[in-house]
């Protein structure tokens, strides 16, 4: 849970690993935050890592600097998922906390390893999406929450578009071992689905190869072409331990982009916002009558809120920093983190055999933030 408001002493230093595309968001937003200090950005590549220190004014060097800089208490670890392991191991082995950029690794067995270690040395692994912690979801599990949609029994959720070869200018990593739609934006909606319904007990998918090369869409490197080696259209089914269902389309195979994910209750269907995003509409439908169902007529949705995207990404990076100087567990914690990786591994493995796959793992349900809850807001003094 979060930690307690007015908490000592001086914001947690914070050290990014990870000098590429999505750094900028991290960066930008965390020097917003008066509970930590970014201190310092490292990566392999000494290039990037000078550009975006000199860009955001804050040292930058090797990984080896960030790792052994003696302000650096929070090791943020955004590299592509095949360094996951790697960095955030090295971070735990210099005595540094770790949030990681999803997946928490691509290996159940590594990253149970990097678990252990951490509670051995008494350090805090915060694993991404933090995109719940925004208004959009929090919204709408509120709206659960007070019954407007009767008991909630299921959930189905589509992210489709043609893939990130469109816009990133080194997409390989996303179409690799490690990566795929299924463990690049699969984490978003799976998650989402755990805050909703608690922890899975059984999975199964179907997955398939639409185009076995891809041509780099962007960049220095566009024409480039390169192979997939991972499946890139997912349909998964899942049941959750308190009996709700879901299915999800997960596809980087679509000429067409749509997301949606809906929460479907004994009396209502609820529209949560994108999960990949902070803010969004929250939308009810009611029960249809009889004569709707004849007539086949398409629900009618009515607003229950618009949710601004008032912070983004970082903010589970400012949750653990709360919880580094006042206590508790962060919310989207190394456990859920890996229980999601289960859920994603579990998947992978249906996808191969064929069969439904029973979850090991579990999480505690996950608690909701308090109203207002705000990474800009000055907690640590
Ligand atoms: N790009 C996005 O829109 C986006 C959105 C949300 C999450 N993410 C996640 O953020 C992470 C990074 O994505 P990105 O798009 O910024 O990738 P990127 O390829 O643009 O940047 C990754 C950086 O990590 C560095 N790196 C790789 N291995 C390293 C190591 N062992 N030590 C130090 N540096 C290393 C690379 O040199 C590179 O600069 C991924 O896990 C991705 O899933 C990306």
């Amino acid at each position: 849970m979060t930690a307690p408001r007015s908490i000592g002493t001086g914001p947690v230093g914070v050290g990014i690993i990870g000098a590429g595309m999505i750094s900028d968001q991290y960066v930008a937003n965390l020097l917003k935050c008066p509970d930590v200090r970014v201190v310092v950005i490292g990566d392999l590549d000494p290039d990037r890592a000078r550009a975006k220190g000199e860009l955001y004014g804050i040292e930058w060097g090797t990984p080896d600097a960030v790792l052994g800089h003696p302000d650096v208490e929070l090791v943020v670890n955004i590299t592509i998922p095949q360094s996951h392991a790697e960095v955030s191991m090295a971070a735990i082995a210099a005595g540094k906390h770790v949030w990681s950029e999803k997946p928490i690794t691509a290996h159940r067995a590594i990253a149970r390893t990097l678990l252990t270690a951490a509670a051995r040395a008494g350090l805090l692994v915060g694993v991404a999406p933090d995109t719940n912690y925004g208004p959009g979801l929090q919204t709408a599990r509120r709206v659960i929450a007070r019954g407007d949609i009767g008991t909630p029994l299921s959930a189905q959720t589509a992210i489709q578009y043609p893939g990130p070869d469109l816009f990133h200018p080194n997409p390989e990593f996303l179409f690799s071992a490690g990566a795929g739609p299924l463990f690049d934006i699969g984490p978003y909606y799976l998650t989402a689905l755990a805050h909703l319904f608690g922890p899975y007990a059984q999975v199964s998918a179907v997955g398939s190869i639409g185009h076995a090369r891809r041509t780099i869409g962007t960049g220095p490197r566009a024409g480039a072409t390169f192979p997939v080696t991972v499946p890139t259209h997912i349909s998964a089914i899942a049941q959750f331990a308190s009996g709700a269902v879901s299915q999800s389309l997960i596809s980087f195979d679509s000429p067409h982009s749509r997301i949606s994910f809906e929460v479907i209750g004994t009396e209502a269907t609820l529209s949560v916002p994108d999960p990949n995003k902070f803010g969004g509409t929250v939308r009810i439908t009611p029960k249809v009558g009889i004569e709707d169902v004849d007539s086949g007529a398409e629900p009618v949705w009515t607003d229950i809120a618009q949710e601004p995207e008032r912070f983004g990404r970082g903010a589970g990076v400012v949750d653990m920093a709360r919880c580094i100087r006042g206590g508790g567990t962060p919310i989207a914690s190394g456990e859920l983190g890996y229980h999601i990786l289960d859920v994603m591994a579990s998947m992978a493995e249906s996808i191969e055999s064929g069969r439904t796959v029973d979850m090991t793992s579990s999480i505690s349900p996950i608690p909701m933030l308090p109203e207002g809850w705000d990474p800009y807001e000055q907690t640590i003094f």
